[in-house]
């Protein structure tokens, strides 16, 4: 029989690992996690992301010991100030929640990568990305204070800066700031690639950082375009980003290849949270089995071209890969 006989080598295990293209790697995998101001013992668990929770910088600090043990090397940061205001003051203040808890973290684990988010959502009292006039986000107002916020974080030790809140000229705007006040090496992650998405949604529970009005529309990209990413990326480039990101991964996977195909500079994929509850949900169902779809999800974001995944099964995903050895 003369055919293609593709399963010679899926007859072992062995033989699979040894053909296998994509393999996942803790070291490739960024846990996100909420770190609140006031209680420095809180361990408030997510509803709407079961398995996640709000946490005092103590609690977070125990949470990030643990993952370290199983191995997971770096973690993005979103902070919840107590006080917001119409200019987020506590985006960067230096003694804000997420500055001090970076500061902690860095001396405690100084060989853990840590990111830090870089937007105004969660500390404006709108709950807006920007400077709101006449219900409108202003661009170029709002870039000051995302470089200020930028500043901050470099201060307090973050290792990566990544802003995510969609203002046109904001990585450059913030390269300029940091490399003006001696950060010329610390490196920025640009959510460059981000989507007006509605899998955001339990996100915004967790961060308390939904708009009060309107929608992010006008910032963010329109999930039906895909030419647009490769402007957004080319702007981002130079302008001076080190990292590129898509959001979400897995209904955006074709935009990650294009980002991989198109680029030389590393793709980071975000499984935002709306990805994360919907397996959660499913699995509290009984409908699927909840590792296995987790590594088939990443496996797949992987195949598709990221380098990087910032994904809330992290630290799992690094305590599964341990246990298996
Ligand atoms: C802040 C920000 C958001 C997410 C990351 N950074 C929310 C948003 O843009 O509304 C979403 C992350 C997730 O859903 O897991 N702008």
């Amino acid at each position: 029989m003369n055919f293609y006989r593709g399963r010679r080598l899926r007859k072992t295990a062995s033989l699979r690992k040894m053909v296998r293209e994509s393999a996942i790697t803790p070291e490739n995998l960024v846990q996100p996690y909420f770190v609140v101001e006031g209680d420095e013992h809180l361990e408030k668990p997510i509803n709407s992301m079961p398995g996640q929770f709000q946490l005092g910088v103590d609690s977070l600090l125990k949470h990030i010991a643990m993952a370290a043990q199983d191995g997971l090397t770096s973690l993005i940061l979103f902070g919840i100030p107590q006080k917001k205001d119409a200019k987020a003051s506590q985006a960067y203040s230096d003694q804000g929640i997420v500055q001090r808890a970076v500061s902690k973290i860095k001396s405690a684990y100084p060989e853990l990568v840590v990111i830090t988010d870089v937007c105004l959502c969660e500390y404006m009292d709108h709950g807006h990305c920007g400077i709101i006039r006449d219900e409108q986000v202003l661009n170029d107002p709002s870039l000051e204070l995302l470089a200020m916020t930028a500043l901050s974080h470099a201060r307090a030790g973050a290792d990566i800066i990544a802003p995510s809140d969609m203002m046109d000229g904001r990585v450059g705007f913030i390269r300029k700031a940091l490399d003006k006040k001696d950060f010329s090496d610390l490196p920025v992650m640009s959510y460059a690639v981000k989507y007006a998405s509605a899998f955001y949604g339990p996100f915004r529970d967790a961060a308390q950082s939904a708009p009060s009005f309107g929608d992010r529309k006008t910032y963010q990209m329109d999930p039906a375009n895909s030419r647009e990413a490769t402007r957004e990326a080319n702007a981002d480039i130079e302008e001076g980003a080190d990292i590129l990101m898509v959001k979400p991964a897995l209904p955006y996977l074709d935009i990650i290849r294009n980002l991989r195909q198109n680029f030389s500079l590393p793709v980071a994929a975000y499984q935002v949270s709306g990805e994360y509850s919907l397996i959660k949900a499913g699995a509290r169902l009984g409908y699927i089995d909840e590792k296995k779809i987790v590594m088939e999800t990443i496996t797949s974001i992987k195949r598709a071209g990221a380098d990087l995944i910032l994904t809330y099964f992290a630290a799992d995903i690094a305590s599964w890969l341990k246990q298996e050895g």
